[in-house]
């Protein structure tokens, strides 16, 4: 699918688009900084061409669409035969348009086709005299070129003598592979310098610098063989009646490198619908390569055939770029996320300004490691150059230096487990937890032992590593069977820590339902979801028994989490079984049970079940500010759970629903807020009154 051309509806927006398509040309063709990702540059060209056929006496002579495309870099070689650009087509109806429209010029059909890739790099011209690469030039503009001869050495695939002592010109791509893209970027920042947005920049800022303190390499792609003035009259006329398949056999015999060494071989088509298949197979093929396409380059390939269509002054007529949808895009990097795998890996993921690649919206981007984030000099807020072909996973290429503002910021590496708080072992790329496997053992168990679950006094992270490490606690009911010699045994446990943490289990255990079921950390269930499940069924049972339609009575679950936490529940039916067999409890002090009529009748909502009892009936409560007197010790957690209890709503923030705000010390905004709604305020101590025998 193509994307739509950029819409240009006046003469100001069409110089102004002239004008940045420009820019961009001579970036593109000059250092490699194009403010516009190749999509864009395309859009805008297509923009162009649009406003231009509808205004064809107001075309202006620096536009895109009149001359040979990027010919912006003024060289000083002329090239003995133009250097010519290509023609696109977007789709297969506008490629069998094209086969249609040549078949027409030349008064015939085209005798058969040549297939190949389309080359993400720059073109160049590699003058060989008597088999001796002695001038590497660029397209330039097409007519002259800038010599790159310095280069020569330092580009794979271009042999410095060919097979044969020949005097011809080989033309090609040079580009660079995605493994030299980030050898080159590595290098180029350890040298102080910025790194390139994308292997084809990277590949011309190289092509171009001299005397860098530094070579890497590049890699060459032939693709057109033509002779010199100097070149033997019959090798020349041989070449020039030679069909393109044979030249490019003759390239590959001299030694050079061509698409022929690659996954994505030339291959030659007898008819249009052959070429779209190829062209399907080199699209699938795309994601795999270890360089970058852009599209597919069809060719009529016998010389006679192109000779009849000819060339304009711009692109040949016998050729054409069928273009692949762009894989590349520029978007800002917003964030780093540290995800820690099962196996203990501590993953960067970038969080990306979305951005449409190919017809997919990408959010995230793979970072592989911290290593890979310092080699690529990120940082947040960069614009970044974002790279999804096929179904891999998109990665960032690298950042786009030139766009930086100075408001960019060190991206931050965790030091410590973001998952358990472990230690991390740094000492490979790959960042794991010190905990490996079992972090999510230690950071599920330290969860549940934490205030607002199942408050275990004396349970910090560490303890729960020595636990887990010394093969004694495996699953949260382990933690219910510790013997006090197990524990003495331990490291740094003394008998009076001992004693205060068995004290503590033995408290834990008595712990509401809705704590317990907050422990066990049902996905998709927190503190105060886990309290309204558990005063709605008032028993772990009752819970369990319920199918997703019962669930949907309890307010905040919908079609779509009730089947997910009945699945969870199911998940977790042993470990449940193990604790209450262990004697933890499972059920809700002052909890009714549904009554059975309420769920058989099939009644939905929470305001079906039996309405609650208690001084705060019917109320919702905010709680704000810092409590004091009888409720100074309380949580905000355990504040809400005291709510509930009296048979109120708990809510954290303040609107026209809101019945009452229990406002302490230095409340701020709520307070305000119910001041303007006109809410019932009360103090700590008053409140304290309130619910005084729910107080415990
Ligand atoms: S043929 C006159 N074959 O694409 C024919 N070009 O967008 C023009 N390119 O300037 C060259 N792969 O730099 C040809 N297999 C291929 C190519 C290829 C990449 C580049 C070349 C050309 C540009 C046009």
């Amino acid at each position: 699918m193509t994307t739509p051309a950029a819409v240009i509806d006046d003469a100001a927006a069409y110089a102004q688009a002239v004008e940045d398509a420009g820019r961009a040309a001579v970036a593109y063709y000059a250092g490699g900084t194009s403010p516009l990702d190749d999509d864009t540059y395309d859009r805008l060209v297509r923009g162009i061409a649009a406003w231009e056929a509808e205004h064809p006496d107001h075309v202006l002579p620096d536009s895109p669409t009149g001359k040979v495309a990027g010919g912006a870099a003024e060289g000083d070689v002329p090239h003995t035969v133009p250097m010519l650009s290509l023609d696109n087509v977007f789709s297969a109806e506008e490629f069998t348009a094209w086969t249609v429209s040549l078949a027409r010029r030349i008064g015939r059909e085209v005798t058969r086709f040549h297939v190949g890739p389309k080359l993400d790099g720059l073109a160049v011209a590699a003058r060989y005299s008597s088999g001796r690469l002695t001038q590497l030039i660029t397209r330039g503009d097409g007519t002259a070129g800038e010599d790159v001869s310095h280069a020569i050495g330092t580009i794979e695939g271009l042999p410095a003598s060919l097979a044969e002592p020949v005097t011809v010109e080989v033309r090609g791509e040079v580009l660079m592979t995605t493994a030299q893209f980030e050898h080159a970027n590595e290098v180029r920042t350890a040298h102080g310098g910025q790194p390139f947005a994308n292997p084809r920049n990277a590949a011309a800022g190289t092509l171009r610098a001299k005397e860098r303190a530094y070579t890497v390499p590049m890699t060459f792609f032939g693709y057109g063989l033509l002779p010199t003035p100097d070149t033997d009259p019959a090798l020349a006329e041989r070449l020039t009646a030679s069909a393109h398949s044979d030249l490019m056999k003759l390239v590959a015999d001299f030694g050079v490198h061509t698409s022929a060494q690659t996954a994505v071989p030339d291959t030659v088509a007898e008819n249009p619908e052959q070429v779209l298949v190829r062209v399907k197979e080199i699209a699938a093929a795309r994601a795999d390569l270890p360089f970058g396409i852009d599209g597919i380059v069809i060719k009529a390939d016998l010389a006679a055939d192109q000779e009849a269509a000819g060339s304009g002054s711009r692109a040949p007529r016998w050729a054409i770029a069928y273009k692949l949808p762009a894989v590349e895009k520029i978007t800002r990097l917003l964030q780093v996320e540290w995800n820690v795998g099962r196996t203990g890996i501590i993953a960067p993921r970038a969080v990306l300004e979305p951005v449409v690649i190919d017809g997919s919206t990408i959010t995230y981007a793979t970072l592989h490691n911290p290593a890979d984030i310092t080699r690529r000099g990120l940082l947040l807020g960069d614009h970044v150059m974002v790279h999804r072909a096929g179904d891999v996973i998109p990665r960032i290429e690298a950042p786009v230096a030139h766009l930086r503002t100075g408001a960019e910021q060190p991206i931050v590496f965790p030091e410590v487990c973001p998952r358990c708080s472990s230690g991390i072992d740094t000492s490979q790329e790959r960042w794991r937890c010190e905990q490996g496997r079992n972090c999510h053992l230690v950071a599920s168990l330290s969860y549940a032992a934490g205030r607002d679950q199942l408050d275990i006094e004396g349970l910090g992270a560490t303890r729960v590593v020595q636990l887990v490490a010394a093969g004694l606690v495996a699953d949260l009911a382990d933690l219910f069977t510790l013997t006090r010699d197990q524990l003495v045994a331990l490291e740094r446990m003394g008998e009076t820590s001992t004693d205060n943490l068995l004290a503590a289990l033995a408290t834990a255990k008595a712990q509401p339902l809705s704590r317990v079921l907050c422990a066990l950390g049902v996905r998709g269930t927190g503190r105060s979801m886990s309290r309204r499940i558990a005063r709605h069924f008032a028993s772990m049972d009752a819970i369990r028994a319920a199918d997703a339609e019962a669930l949907q009575q309890v307010e905040g679950i919908g079609p779509e989490k009730a089947p997910s936490i009945v699945a969870e529940l199911a998940e977790l039916a042993p470990l449940i079984d193990k604790l209450a067999a262990a004697g933890v409890n499972m059920t809700e002090p002052g909890a009714t049970p549904p009554s059975a009529t309420a769920t058989d009748t099939g009644t939905s909502g929470a305001a079906s079940a039996a309405p609650a009892a208690g001084p705060l009936a019917g109320m919702t409560v905010v709680v704000t500010g810092a409590m004091t007197g009888p409720l100074e010790q309380l949580s905000r957690n355990q504040m809400n759970e005291l709510i509930e209890r009296a048979g109120g709503r708990s809510s954290s923030s303040v609107s026209k629903k809101t019945t009452l705000v229990v406002a302490g010390e230095n409340a701020g905004s709520k307070r305000i807020k119910a001041e303007d709604l006109g809410i019932r305020l009360t103090t700590p101590a008053e409140f304290a009154a309130l619910v005084a025998d729910y107080l415990n």
